[in-house]
């Protein structure tokens, strides 16, 4: 599956720790002048939403929020957004939160522009071609180190009738400015930290493994892959540690970059389903099935894995192929470990009754097209069930 054609990078990305003092310059130098902030329910009371508000007023900008959004944000979320807009009619967005948010604006943004309901956006649908450029300029500006969704250009969200999450994609969905200021991410507690952490982990992991195989792609892949070696546990215990937490968001934009051009695979596609299902943070569902994917993939290509284990820092000199490439496993099992990673499904309140639901939604899932091994419902029932304890 080459890639033959790529749009991956937004127009501009600011990266440096305090970043976020330039966003009113930024969105002045865009001739905007009413802003709508996105973020989360929680995050609303946050004070760097309200200094970020203050200071885009003392500019002179007009600015208004939409914080109805929570974690595996819900086709209602994206809605009562767009009617807000109706109201508000501003002339930029700017997200700034997890992929939750970040995710609700992108899709927000083709609904207010394009009109219609968001279901009729789904990829899966061959949404991707009712998506014009009439699209409002768009900053992201992230606050956990995990999705990238900042520079990617896919927006997921819940359709809770059907009980499945589903893609709005379009390269003209990429931010046209993403914001990296790691001060951001601090206030994360350790948990969010360690689950959103393995979530870039997982997009560096599925995409360098991807059959896509491009080279520049992979190359994002195995550097997010090492500066998440060496800095996701020190963001954990110490979340003050600036240096950890840039390393993070580095990392977590790179795995972002990565995956927009190679694709992810069976991890995701299985994991989008405990989402639908049972609500799991996306961190979460991802760390619990990252390594039990591995192992199935890992006989794709062992030399790919090999080089993983080497990201993370193994020695590898003297082992075999074989050897190295089962090491990427152990190395990815051992920081589950040691960031308390719960080690089966039965343990986040998931229940065996929906495997035959989540097998069927996740052989659908877009993802599971660039995973390296054919997976079928029976493979991936066998992958839900080792998951369970009971
Ligand atoms: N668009 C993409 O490319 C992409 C990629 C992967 C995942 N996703 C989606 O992103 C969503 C998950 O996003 P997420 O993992 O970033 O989490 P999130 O946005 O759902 O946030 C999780 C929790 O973290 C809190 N939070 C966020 N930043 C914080 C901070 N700095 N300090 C303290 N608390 C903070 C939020 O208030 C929320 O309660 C899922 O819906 C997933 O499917 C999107
Ligand atoms: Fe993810």
């Amino acid at each position: 599956m080459p890639v033959r054609m790529f749009d991956c990078w937004p127009k501009r990305v600011v990266s440096y720790p305090g970043a976020i003092k330039d966003l009113a310059e930024i969105v002045k130098s865009m001739n905007k002048s009413k802003v709508i902030i996105f973020t989360d329910s929680v995050m609303k009371d946050f004070p760097m939403i309200t200094n970020v508000m203050n200071d885009l007023k003392s500019q002179g900008l007009q600015v208004c929020l939409f914080a109805d959004i929570g974690p595996n944000p819900v086709v209602d979320m994206v809605h009562n957004a767009v009617d807000f807009m109706k109201k508000e009619e501003p002339d930029i967005i700017v997200a700034i939160g997890g992929g939750s948010p970040i995710d609700t604006a992108k899709a927000a943004n083709v609904v207010y522009t394009h009109g219609g309901h968001v279901t009729e956006y789904d990829i899966a649908i061959g949404g991707i071609t009712k998506i014009t450029p009439k699209l409002l300029p768009f900053i992201a500006v992230p606050t956990t180190a995990g999705t990238g969704s900042e520079v990617t250009y896919v927006g997921v969200i819940t359709d809770t009738e059907k009980q499945v999450k589903f893609g709005v994609l379009s390269p003209l969905l990429l931010a046209d400015v993403a914001i990296l200021d790691a001060e951001l991410t601090v206030t994360m507690p350790p948990k969010l930290t360690a689950f959103t952490g393995i979530d870039a982990l997982t997009h560096c992991i599925e995409s360098y493994v991807a059959i896509t195989g491009f080279p520049p792609a992979d190359a994002f892949a195995l550097h997010g892959i090492r500066l998440i070696s060496r800095s996701l546990r020190t963001a954990v215990k110490d979340g003050n540690n600036i240096k950890a937490r840039e390393d993070m968001l580095v990392a977590s934009m790179m795995g972002g970059t990565s995956f927009s051009l190679n694709g992810l695979g069976v991890c995701h596609a299985m994991a989008h389903q405990l989402s639908a299902f049972f609500n799991t943070p996306h961190g979460l569902a991802n760390a619990m099935l990252l390594t039990r994917v591995m192992r199935y993939n890992l006989s794709s290509n062992l030399q790919k894995f090999a080089d993983i284990a080497e990201a993370m820092g193994a020695d590898i000199r003297g082992l075999t192929v074989e050897q190295a490439a089962e090491k990427a496993v152990e190395m990815v099992q051992q920081l589950c470990d040691e960031l308390e990673v719960p080690k089966y499904l039965d343990d986040i309140g998931a229940t065996k009754d929906k495997i035959p639901a989540m097998v069927e939604r996740a052989l659908m899932d877009n993802p599971i097209t660039t995973n390296p091994r054919p997976a079928s419902a029976e493979d991936v029932t066998k992958l839900y069930e080792e998951a369970f304890k009971n």
